[in-house]
């Protein structure tokens, strides 16, 4: 157990969402339990284990997603919501680039920091905290970006979408999975925001891109569906190994999730900075 504390999170708080995340990542390395069991049902067996992550991005959708960011070798790539940076330091080690990952859990990015080294790829990449909507990265500044399965959580999903067309280059790829959310069954879950978004391509084309795919995760839910059910039932494992309160910040989404079903889609989107 890494946590005595028994603090659960206060839904009401508006930082409930770094709190859980920061307490999630704090915990991961010690839980064999959720590293397993998503490793299987989200992941997928054929996932390289020192690139895992905490997203439902499989090794097709991330060979595809460098494939569609057309980026040469030293290009500067973000990822936005990077988390750990698996899938970021995946790509930035297959194409070659110069990766800098941006997220606002502070202990997310310190341990993406030293998975790069560990991986070889200090030189290779940089993570900095920051937000969706102000990332503190320069105009202009990037080749290319991705993000899997994070940007449902920007609370202004519109100054989101702005602030990655502003650090792109123009001609530059943006290419990421997200969930569509059903505006209905999402309102009042604190994690999402007050902007439920079910289309991203509006606020695309509103901040300077032109959408070059749109595309329905075919079979999205069920990986979803399977981990979050395990991950729940596991629920007296998880305590113990990630300790009260990472696991109730865990499992209270998860449930939410399951309860109230706000995804409309998950989806793989291709656009470019005009
Ligand atoms: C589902 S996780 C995915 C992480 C990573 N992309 C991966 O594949 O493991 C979502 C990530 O979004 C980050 N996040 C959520 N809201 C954010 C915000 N407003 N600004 C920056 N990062 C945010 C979380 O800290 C978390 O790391």
């Amino acid at each position: 157990m890494v946590d005595s504390s028994d603090a659960l999170p206060d839904l009401r708080d508006p930082n409930i969402l770094s709190i859980g995340y920061n307490a999630v990542y704090t915990a991961t390395p010690h839980s064999a339990t959720l590293r397993r069991l998503w490793h299987e049902l989200a992941e997928g067996l054929d996932f390289p284990e020192d690139f895992g992550h905490i997203s439902f991005v499989t090794l097709p959708q991330l060979r595809r997603i460098a494939a569609e960011l057309r980026l040469g070798p030293g290009g500067t790539l973000v990822d936005l919501g990077c988390g750990r940076a698996g899938p970021a330091l995946w790509v930035a080690r297959e194409l070659g680039a110069q990766l800098i990952g941006v997220d606002f859990a502070a202990v997310a990015v310190e341990q993406a920091g030293a998975r790069a080294a560990a991986l070889g790829l200090a030189g290779q990449a940089r993570f900095v905290v920051g937000t969706f909507a102000d990332t503190g990265l320069d105009p202009e500044s990037a080749d290319g970006a991705m993000s899997e399965d994070a940007l449902q959580y920007a609370p202004d999903k519109r100054a989101a979408v702005a602030e990655a067309g502003r650090i792109l280059r123009r001609g530059a790829r943006m290419v990421f999975t997200a969930f569509e959310l059903e505006p209905g069954r999402a309102a009042g879950l604190p994690v999402f925001g007050s902007d439920p978004v079910d289309d991203y391509r509006p606020l695309l084309s509103e901040a300077g891109f032109a959408v070059e795919a749109y595309e329905e995760v075919p079979g999205w839910p069920e990986p979803m569906t399977a981990t979050y059910s395990a991950l729940v039932s596991a629920g007296g494992t998880l305590a113990q190994e990630m300790g009260p309160q990472a696991a109730a910040a865990l499992l209270t989404e998860l449930s939410m999730t399951l309860q109230q079903q706000p995804y409309r889609r998950r989806v793989l989107v291709v656009a470019t900075k005009r």
